[in-house]
């Protein structure tokens, strides 16, 4: 028998823009209007009304945590004016985790910025990280007594890699210097942030809060043997895994690190090109292994590869996004298995983990990608929005109610 922590955290996770619904003021959804995704948001899951019975759900499969995302556009359409009912919404949201006894894990960023913020240059323009730190003092300043666990950004480095370096969300650019100026951007947002937070609890007289980011981690590896692919293993590692933490953590602005891990990245270099070095991956399925339904390389090994490197911060880890999207719910639950097990060893071998969270509760928006990908331990029928437990929700669910694994 495998037995996790007693104070483990299980549970899943969602974002507000894919599965909410109607998050009429936030750039996306004016993307996704103006015809540049492959479908729009729409209704998502209707998530925003539907919570409760979805929590319902998450409690009724042993979870004791669950994350989502505040929508900041929700929260301030326009700038400078909030929108109290939207507060009261997300706080009805938090106090109906707490009264079911799923820990709330809260998400401030979660890629979606209201549209004024984005039609002034968003992310790549420092002058307006001011205005994500308002926002984030007015939220903790009303909900700082509900909540212990903050997540200031999601995965910095896929949206300034998407957005900015292949172009593929918006606002579509292809500048790596953008994306330079939006990881700076970012990390000093998180930064401040950071201290506000603490500045907030600790006017309140309120216990700590634990604050992080969720950092996208891929385990990297070389397609084959060469100096070339060595290096190239090495700098995305540093640069693209590594170097946010590095940075937060230098300025004390991290009391644990939030990981979302999906899949391994096999690193095959054709060029001497800082392009080449940075971005060339294996296109002939060398080393192949199971895929998702996106084509990610599944790789359980590599959690736990990640897990080992990550016990030299001398921070506890949490799990904040794990997941499978597929058509065969059979391959969900071997893939939970898998980075369980993962998990467990990097336990054993001294590594402090927290939590596991599933990405996701539901079947969702998959942004560019649209409602295809089934990544949800709930089923969504997106015509009648009835939700079904799979079996994997099942099983996982046996795991999180005994903190424990049969070996
Ligand atoms: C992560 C995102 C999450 C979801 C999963 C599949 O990169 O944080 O919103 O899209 O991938």
């Amino acid at each position: 028998m495998i037995k996790f922590p007693k104070d483990f955290l299980w549970g899943a996770a969602t974002s507000s823009h894919q599965v909410e619904g109607d998050n009429l003021n936030n750039d996306w959804w004016e993307w996704e209007r103006q015809g540049k995704s492959k479908e729009p948001s729409g209704k998502a899951c209707r998530h925003y009304s539907m919570y409760e019975g979805d929590f319902d759900l998450a409690k009724k499969l042993g979870h004791n945590a669950h994350r989502f995302s505040i929508e900041w556009s929700r929260i301030e359409p326009r700038e400078g004016s909030f929108d109290a009912n939207e507060l009261e919404h997300y706080r009805k949201v938090i106090r109906a985790l707490k009264a079911r006894g799923l820990e709330p894990l809260v998400t401030l960023h979660h890629f979606t910025s209201p549209q004024w913020f984005a039609a002034r240059g968003g992310w790549e323009n420092r002058g307006l990280v001011k205005y994500y730190l308002r926002y984030v003092e007015y939220i903790v300043g009303n909900l700082a007594s509900d909540v212990r666990f903050w997540i200031t950004i999601n995965e910095p480095n896929i949206y300034a890699y998407l957005s900015y370096v292949t172009g593929v969300w918006p606002p579509q650019k292809k500048e790596p210097l953008a994306a330079c100026r939006v990881m700076g951007n970012f990390a000093q947002a998180h930064i401040n942030a950071y201290r506000a937070i603490k500045g907030i609890y600790k006017k309140n007289g309120l216990a700590e809060p634990m604050i992080s980011i969720a950092q996208n981690m891929q385990a990297l590896e070389a397609c084959s043997p060469g100096i070339r692919n060595k290096l190239a293993v090495y700098l995305r590692d540093r640069i693209f895994n590594f170097a946010f933490i590095d940075k937060v953590v230098r300025k004390k602005a991290l009391d644990f690190i939030g990981l979302n891990y999906y899949n391994r990245g096999l690193v095959e270099v054709r060029g001497w090109g800082v392009r080449n070095l940075f971005f060339d991956l294996c296109e002939s399925n060398h080393k192949p292994l199971p895929r998702n339904s996106l084509g990610w390389d599944i790789y359980p090994e590599g959690l736990y590869l990640l897990l080992r490197k990550l016990k030299r911060y001398g921070l506890p880890v949490f799990i904040l996004e794990n997941g499978i999207c597929t058509e065969d719910d059979a391959l969900r639950w071997d893939f939970i298995r898998a980075h369980l097990d993962s998990v467990y060893r990097a336990i054993k071998d001294g590594v402090k983990v927290m939590g596991y969270i599933y990405w996701s509760l539901m079947d969702n928006y998959e942004w560019d990608k649209g409602f295809a990908p089934r990544f949800g331990l709930i089923g969504i029928d997106y015509v009648t929005y009835e939700r079904k437990v799979r079996p994997s929700a099942e099983k996982f669910a046996g795991a999180c109610r005994t903190g424990s694994l049969d070996e």
